[in-house]
């Protein structure tokens, strides 16, 4: 049985990112790599020596504009990569003192994400290394949002990863930096999506508390001061014994709500709803339900499978999604009871940026993995699963999950 309270939400510790320095603590002899980060609606770059320390990072966030035109339109994020990528990559280059001859290689974002905005990027980073002849690294966005932990202490493989963002919900074990076992994923949107969407039916935009907060930050702001108990929806998928997510049908039922509360209250589409804060809080609590029974099901098939070490196992969280701290508690309840240690990175790292990259690109080149001539023809791919899909062996594992409660409080 899953019951969650809501009240009294503590602050969850979270990793401390001590890596960012001035330019005269870099060693001479460190090989440096500049990241630049277009997948979505964030145009990222940053540049970072092997050891992953910061040296100078920018970043240039869509997110007003997209808020005001009521969801990202592909044609706008790729216009403003266009107009802003030169800029976000010349001040992450100032800030950190180093010259293109001193870099050691490029590595951007070339899967999956927007065709449109990945193309920016990856054609702005094609002319940069064919013109400074540096060595490129594709990166994999989920790949980079799953390895950023490492930046910030060592946690070694295997280690599980749930990735939630506005574009990705899945849940992987990450067994090297280029070797995943993918053991489920969302069959139709992803939480962040859901989390937009809803905030987009509320007309949160016109909330004067939430005006320039993301979906998600602006439900998890308002959930604070809701009562969840007043609004029951389903967690999806309860009859399926795997790791794969589901949030359309959700979205469904709060928007049947939506609409519900609107002639209770006798209001037009779009006017804001006295009972908004409990709206969000049942969609908070139900999705962060599903996040961690899904989770809690993978961790149960890693260990029977001896996927996942004895000593020290570890669940790290990361994507745009993960900095909400609701959700967070929710995973710790599950980690605690499974004995495992959750990690997230600090929020400015979970959602997208530049830093994410050039740390992948770090661990590549350490690696010597994925290092590619400058003049060698790369493609980018919207659509690119991570690792290898095991979804079918822990659906086969048919996994019922023991009554875990649930209570989140102080
Ligand atoms: O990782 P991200 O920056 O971009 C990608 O989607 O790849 O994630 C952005 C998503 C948005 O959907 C936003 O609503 C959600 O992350 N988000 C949150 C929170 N902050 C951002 N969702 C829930 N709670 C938050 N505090
Ligand atoms: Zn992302």
């Amino acid at each position: 049985m899953f019951t969650f309270t809501a009240s009294c939400l503590r602050k969850l510790p979270e990793l401390c990112h001590k890596h960012y320095v001035s330019r005269t603590c870099v060693k001479a002899s460190s090989r440096l790599v500049l990241g630049i980060e277009t997948s979505c609606d964030d145009t990222g770059a940053a540049v970072m020596d092997e050891t992953g320390v910061v040296l100078g990072e920018f970043l240039h966030s869509q997110k007003e504009v997209h808020l005001k035109t009521g969801g990202i339109i592909p044609t706008v994020a790729q216009q403003l990569h266009r107009e802003h990528i030169a800029h976000v990559v010349q001040e992450a280059m100032n800030r950190s003192g180093v010259t293109p001859g001193q870099l050691s290689a490029v590595a951007t974002t070339v899967k999956p994400g927007l065709a449109l905005s990945l193309g920016i990027g990856l054609h702005f980073s094609l002319q940069f290394v064919r013109q400074h002849s540096k060595p490129f690294i594709p990166i994999h966005h989920m790949e980079a949002h799953a390895l950023t932990v490492r930046m910030l202490q060592p946690v070694a493989f295997p280690f599980l990863v749930l990735l939630i963002s506005g574009g990705h919900s899945l849940l992987a074990l990450a067994r090297g930096i280029d070797d995943f076992l993918l053991l489920g994923q969302t069959l139709d949107e992803a939480p962040g999506d859901t989390l937009d969407k809803v905030a987009r039916r509320l007309s949160l935009t016109k909330h004067p508390r939430c005006s320039r907060l993301s979906g998600g930050q602006a439900l998890e702001l308002l959930a604070r001061d809701g009562d969840r108990s007043k609004f029951t929806f389903r967690t999806p998928m309860g009859q399926h014994y795997d790791c794969n997510f589901s949030f359309a049908g959700l979205r469904n039922q709060v928007t049947m709500v939506i609409r519900k509360q609107e002639q209770v209250e006798g209001v037009e589409p779009g006017a804001l709803l006295s009972c908004v804060n409990d709206i969000a809080a049942a969609t908070q609590h139900t999705i962060a339900s599903h996040l961690a029974k899904r989770t809690h099901r993978a961790i149960i098939f890693c260990k029977a499978k001896a996927l996942l070490p004895t000593s020290n196992p570890t669940l790290v969280v990361s994507g745009g999604v993960a900095s909400n701290q609701y959700i967070r508690k929710a995973l710790t309840l599950i980690t605690d009871t499974t004995g495992l240690q959750l990690l997230c990175p600090p929020a400015t790292l979970c959602t997208d940026n530049g830093v994410m990259i050039a740390w992948n690109g770090v661990e590549r080149l350490r690696a010597g993995k994925g290092i590619l001539p400058f003049d060698q023809e790369v493609s980018y791919e919207p659509k690119a699963p991570l690792g290898v899909d095991i979804t079918a062996d822990v659906k086969e594992a048919n996994i019922k999950l023991p009554p875990v409660k649930l209570n989140i409080s102080d």
